[in-house]
């Protein structure tokens, strides 16, 4: 079975985030979203509550499984003997750090890396820019999926 990562802080999921996770599972059997758990960062959402958001965002993918990790990358992927890392690359600006990671991790346990250009109707989207957006009551209808535009009016309430 062919396995791949989708790796991310997720905090939350946007449509950006979903097509690639769509991608992957067109191109590999299994495909695990791992949610990394940054103490340093708070989140607007719990961990927890990021799993829910993808596995209502993903209900219509069944090879698609969500779950949280602490710690390397790596160390995540190899306990699930899971060999190639797939994520988005919006523009260049995501270039040079994304290469770094992929660089490094390669360099750690031989853990691939493959990118995939995101849809150009996705390529200024971001998690934060989301939440700075929806927080000051902008419309971000269409740029994540409904459950999560839904749990953002709940969190930050409707203007
Ligand atoms: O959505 P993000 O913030 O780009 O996700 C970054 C993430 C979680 C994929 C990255 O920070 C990560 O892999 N964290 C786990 C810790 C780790 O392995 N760090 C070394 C990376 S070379």
């Amino acid at each position: 079975m062919r396995r791949c990562l989708c790796p991310g802080s997720f905090d939350p999921v946007t449509n950006g985030h979903l097509d690639v996770i769509e991608r992957a599972a067109s191109l590999f059997d299994e495909v695990v979203v791992g949610i990394g758990a940054n103490e340093s960062k708070k989140g607007l959402f719990s961990l927890d509550e990021r799993i829910d958001l993808i596995e209502k965002a993903c209900a219509h993918l069944p090879s698609v499984r969500v779950e949280s990790f602490e710690g390397l990358l790596v160390d995540f992927a190899r306990e699930r003997g899971i060999p190639a890392v797939v994520k988005g690359l919006r523009a260049v600006t995501d270039f040079d750090y994304e290469l770094q990671m992929a660089q490094m991790n390669y360099r750690l346990t031989g853990l691939e890396t493959l990118f995939v250009a995101t849809n150009p109707d996705y390529s200024f989207l971001s998690s934060s820019l989301v939440k700075e957006v929806a927080s000051y009551g902008g419309d971000v209808a269409g740029l994540v999926p409904d459950v999560v535009l839904q749990r953002l009016h709940e969190r930050l309430g409707r203007r």
